[in-house]
């Protein structure tokens, strides 16, 4: 492994890597999006090249899309692979019930409807995104362009009655220009600092007009794999109540790195 990965980037990588043990020939796996879950597709992208895995991938961004047939993941959409036996994605906060703040990279919508079209989801994560409680990280909401301000101002409006600490809301930017979803959409960052009811709030959001989804993932995600730098995981199983500890050898897939770089 290069020595110039970061400690929380060889965290990352030990989480990826613990999770793509639950992969098996045949299956159809959702792809996640953001910088673990790249990490993962890299692995996966090993296992298909080296060891003649054979999965279907079903991405949750084009970026994530290229990156899977650029490692050489056979990947269709959603509508054509149906149903998925697995997804693994990253997370931008978990709390202890494993309800999930999510789109920190954009993607939260086709993200949330690959995840929900799953039997399993599989949180991959460095230890720093385990929280007590929801909300010290921006909540993405996707909104479609029109009427927008609209709609940031209905937020905003149904925010005054929910149990949170803070209202600001931003239009999340791509330098001065708003921030495009791959479905052409806007997103509204929320700074909640604390999100007392997440379950409410996600289901409040989502009845405003012009809101298309929200980054709380509740009840979704089934197991977190949370990587440590030194390679240690710990492995959590929300439904079997079960911890295991692992610990990746960084220096058996040293052969990654030197492969694709970041
Ligand atoms: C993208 C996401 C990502 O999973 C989340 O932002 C975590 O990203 P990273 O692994 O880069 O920290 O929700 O929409």
């Amino acid at each position: 492994m290069p020595a110039e990965l970061s400690p929380i980037d060889k965290a990352k990588f030990a989480a990826a890597r613990r999770a793509v043990d639950f992969v098996e020939d045949g299956m159809r796996v959702g792809l996640g999006t953001g910088s673990t879950a790249a990490w993962m597709v890299r692995c996966l992208g090993e296992l298909v090249r080296e060891e003649g895995l054979k999965i279907t991938g079903v991405p949750t961004s084009s970026r994530t899309a290229d990156l899977a047939r650029q490692v050489g993941i056979t990947v269709v959409g959603l509508d054509e692979a149906k149903w998925l036996d697995l997804t693994i994605d990253g997370a931008d906060e978990f709390d202890p019930g494993l309800n999930l703040i999510k789109g920190g990279g954009g993607a939260l919508l086709q993200e949330k409807i690959v995840a929900t079209a799953s039997d399993q989801m599989i949180v991959i994560s460095d230890a720093a995104k385990e929280v007590a409680q929801l909300g010290a990280f921006p909540l993405p909401v996707e909104v479609v362009p029109f009427g927008w301000q609209t709609t940031r101002a209905l937020i905003e409006e149904t925010l005054v009655s929910m149990d949170v600490l803070g209202r600001n809301t931003t239009l999340r930017l791509n330098g001065t220009q708003p921030f495009v979803t791959d479905e052409g959409n806007y997103i509204v960052d929320l700074h909640l600092n604390r999100i007392g009811n997440p379950r409410q709030l996600a289901l409040v959001l989502n009845q405003i007009p012009g809101v298309v989804e929200n980054g709380l993932f509740i009840d979704i995600a089934d197991i977190v794999i949370i990587g440590h730098g030194d390679g240690r995981v710990e492995l959590r199983d929300i439904n079997e109540g079960k911890v295991s500890h692992d610990k990746i050898d960084f220096m058996e897939n040293d052969n990654l790195f030197s492969d694709l770089g970041d």
